[in-house]
C-alpha cells in the first residue's frame, strides 16, 4: 500500500497557494484526470470488452480509426461536456471544434487533446496515451470557434499526458515544475511518485523513426549520421536508439532519463510540414518539456512561440535534453547560413 500524495491532494494544494483561485481549475483538472483513468480502464482490459481493432472511419487527417480512438475520444467528451469549466474542446478525432451543448453551463478553459496517442500500438499491447492542453477562452467570448483556440503554446495554462503503459501514468505540468503520479489501481487514485521531473541536460540516446531518412532536410541526417557513427566520428561517443511509436512514450523516457526525440519535417509530402500536430500533441509536450528543463524546437524555433493557423495543424517537433536539441538547432543554422 502506497501511502503518498494523492493528484487530487496535490491539485487542492496548489491551488491553495494562489491568491483568489476558485477552485474552477482544480475542478477542471480533477475531472480530465477522472477521463484518463477511464481511457486506462478501456486499454487495460483490451480484447475481453472487444475494444481493439479498427473502425470503418478516417479521421480529419485521412488516418484509419482504431476503435479505441473513437472510445477515448467519446471518454473525454462525455466526462468534460456537463462539468461547466469548459467553453469548447477540440480533438485529433473531430474534424471541427466541439462546442459545449446547450443544455449545460459554460466556463472559461478550452481544452484540446489527442484522446488515445500512438495508436497503431493498440493491436500490438504496446504503450499508448493521452495528451491534454487547457487554454483560457478570450475574455467575454461565450461561444468560441476555431479562431479563438489558434494561440500559441505560452498561453497554455496547464499541460499533461497520461501512459498507459505497464503502469498508468499521468505527468502535469502547470508551467512551474513537472510532477508524475501513478495510478493505485487497486484504489482508484494517482499518488505522486515522480515529484519535480527533470531532464538530465546531456544525453546518449535518440528517437527517431529512421526508415524516413533519405527524405529528411540535411541538418537532421548530419545530426543522426553523427549520431551513428559514434565513438570514431565527430561526436567521439557512441550513443543508443529507441522508438516507441508513440510520442508519450517517447516523452516519458527522456523526461525519466534524457534523450532526444525527433519528428522531423520531411520530404515525403510537401503539403505536410511535420507528422506531429501542434495544438494536441507538440504545444502540451513542449510545454513539459520546457518545464521539465528541457528544449523543445521545429528545427528552426521554438515551438510554444508558433501562432497556430489551424486546429490540426503540423509542426516538425525535435524536443529534450538541452544539449543535444541545441546542437541540432545549431546546425539548421548553420544550413541555412551557408544556403
Ligand atoms: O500521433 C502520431 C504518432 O503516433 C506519435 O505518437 C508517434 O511518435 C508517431 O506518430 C509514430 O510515427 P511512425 O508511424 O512514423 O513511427
Ligand atoms: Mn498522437
Amino acid at each position: 500500500m502506497h501511502n503518498g500524495t494523492s493528484l487530487t491532494q496535490f491539485i487542492i494544494e496548489q491551488q491553495r497557494k494562489i491568491p483568489g483561485a476558485t477552485g474552477d481549475f482544480t475542478s477542471l483538472l480533477n475531472d480530465v484526470v477522472a477521463a484518463c483513468k477511464t481511457i486506462s480502464h478501456a486499454v487495460n482490459r483490451g480484447d475481453l470488452i472487444g475494444v481493439l481493432g479498427t473502425a470503418e472511419s478516417e479521421n480529419v487527417q485521412g488516418e484509419v480509426q482504431k476503435k479505441l480512438d473513437i472510445i477515448s475520444n467519446e471518454v473525454f467528451l462525455k466526462s468534460m461536456e456537463w462539468t461547466g469549466h469548459l467553453a469548447a474542446m477540440a480533438s485529433e478525432e473531430m474534424d471541427d471544434i466541439y462546442p459545449i451543448p446547450a443544455q449545460y453551463p459554460k466556463g472559461k478553459y478550452l481544452l484540446t487533446f489527442d484522446p488515445l496517442d500512438g495508436s497503431s500500438n493498440i493491436d500490438i499491447n504496446m504503450s499508448v496515451g493521452t495528451i491534454f492542453s487547457i487554454l483560457r477562452a478570450p475574455e467575454g467570448v461565450e461561444n468560441p470557434t476555431e479562431q479563438d483556440f489558434l494561440q500559441p503554446g505560452t498561453e497554455q495554462v496547464a499541460a499533461g499526458y497520461a501512459l498507459y503503459g505497464p503502469s498508468t501514468m499521468l505527468v502535469l505540468t502547470c508551467g512551474h515544475g513537472v510532477n508524475g503520479f501513478t495510478l493505485d489501481q487497486g484504489v482508484g487514485e494517482f499518488i505522486l511518485t515522480h515529484p519535480d521531473m527533470r531532464i538530465p541536460e546531456s544525453t546518449q540516446e535518440f528517437a527517431i523513426n529512421m526508415s524516413n531518412h533519405r527524405f529528411w532536410a540535411e541538418p537532421v541526417r548530419r545530426y543522426v549520421d553523427e549520431c551513428i557513427a559514434g565513438e570514431e566520428g565527430p561526436r567521439g561517443k557512441n550513443f543508443n536508439m529507441r522508438w516507441v511509436a508513440a510520442m508519450v512514450g517517447e516523452v516519458h523516457r527522456i523526461l525519466t532519463r534524457g534523450g532526444i526525440f525527433m519528428y522531423p519535417w520531411d520530404s515525403r509530402d510537401p503539403s505536410k510540414p511535420g507528422k506531429l500536430r501542434l495544438m494536441y500533441e507538440a504545444n502540451p509536450m513542449s510545454m513539459i518539456v520546457e518545464a521539465a528543463g528541457g528544449m523543445s524546437i521545429t528545427g528552426t524555433e521554438r515551438i510554444l512561440e508558433i501562432r497556430p493557423e489551424g486546429i490540426h495543424q503540423r509542426v516538425p517537433v525535435i524536443l529534450g535534453s538541452k544539449e543535444e536539441v541545441e546542437r541540432v538547432a545549431q546546425y539548421h543554422s548553420e544550413a541555412a547560413a551557408a544556403a
